[in-house]
């Protein structure tokens, strides 16, 4: 049995206190029995935001037992240095991270971010212990082309270059095409199988069947808690990815709830 992961990336969003607050009532909503039990749930708020975030969340935690555990949204390649801007996956863990999403599309998109920087960050964040969120998938031009994947296969090939293990309790794909992130286009739950079908089987390729069977594969692209009972109940598909409907508490934990609930864990 795969563990179901839920994430949610909260992007350039909310206050340090509205995140702080935000993150204890996710906790709190999960802590009434909304299946946080049976999935692993993650909130990547804004660098300037985890320690609050954090301490939102150990409130409740210390409390209940519930764990909403912290990501990052990147984490540069190495531990220190003249890099402006950046912050290591060691300073990332220092306060308390045990996630860091790597090479999001908007990333790729907006900062540069290549198939090769990803990787160098990636093998960083695994290195320091951190668990990764690796995305990738392709724009609305390459999925017209017949071109996905072909751009999934580039990606995982170089994106995990380097990377010995793959499996329980470790890295997590998010398979994210460009064309469903934010615009009300979510991929249907076939064209999300066959996706991430496919990406299981270039895991296996890449690695072994056994790795491939144990990686977390997640979905993300306007996840919303009318959808992602269908999503889930894809055999390929182990959790999500989720950027708008993560800044409301209500509707990030019904996603976190139909997750289990489709999976006939809730
Ligand atoms: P939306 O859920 O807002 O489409 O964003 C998805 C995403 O990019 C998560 O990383």
């Amino acid at each position: 049995m795969r563990e179901i992961v839920i994430a949610g990336n909260w992007k350039m969003n909310t206050t340090p206190f509205e995140g702080a607050m935000l993150a204890r009532k996710v906790a709190e909503l999960l802590s009434a029995g909304n299946g946080a039990t049976v999935v692993t749930v993650v909130v990547c708020p804004p660098a300037t935001h985890l320690a609050m975030a954090q301490a939102g969340i150990a409130s409740v935690t210390t409390e209940s037992g519930v764990k909403v555990e912290l990501g990052a949204q990147n984490a540069h390649w190495e531990h220190k240095g003249a890099f402006t801007g950046e912050i290591s996956a060691s300073m990332l863990k220092f306060i308390g991270c045990r996630w860091v999403i790597i090479g999001h599309s908007e990333r790729r998109q907006w900062f540069g971010e290549t198939d090769e920087t990803a990787n160098k960050r990636l093998l960083r964040v695994i290195r320091n212990g951190l668990r990764p969120i690796f995305c990738i998938g392709e724009t609305l031009e390459e999925r017209e082309a017949d071109r996905a994947f072909e751009v999934i296969e580039r990606q995982l090939k170089i994106g995990l270059d380097g990377v010995e293990n793959i499996g329980r309790g470790g890295l997590v794909i998010a398979y994210e095409p460009v064309w469903a992130i934010g615009t009300g286009h979510t991929a249907t739950p076939e064209q999300a199988q066959e996706a991430h079908q496919f990406i299981r089987s270039q895991l296996s390729e890449q690695f072994s069947e056994e790795a491939a069977a144990a990686t977390v594969i997640q979905y993300g692209g306007s996840m919303t808690p009318d959808n992602a009972g269908q999503l889930m109940a894809c055999p390929d598909v182990d959790g999500g990815l989720v950027g708008g409907a993560s800044l409301k508490a209500d509707s990030f934990s019904a996603i976190v709830k139909a997750a289990a609930e489709a999976k006939g864990r809730g």
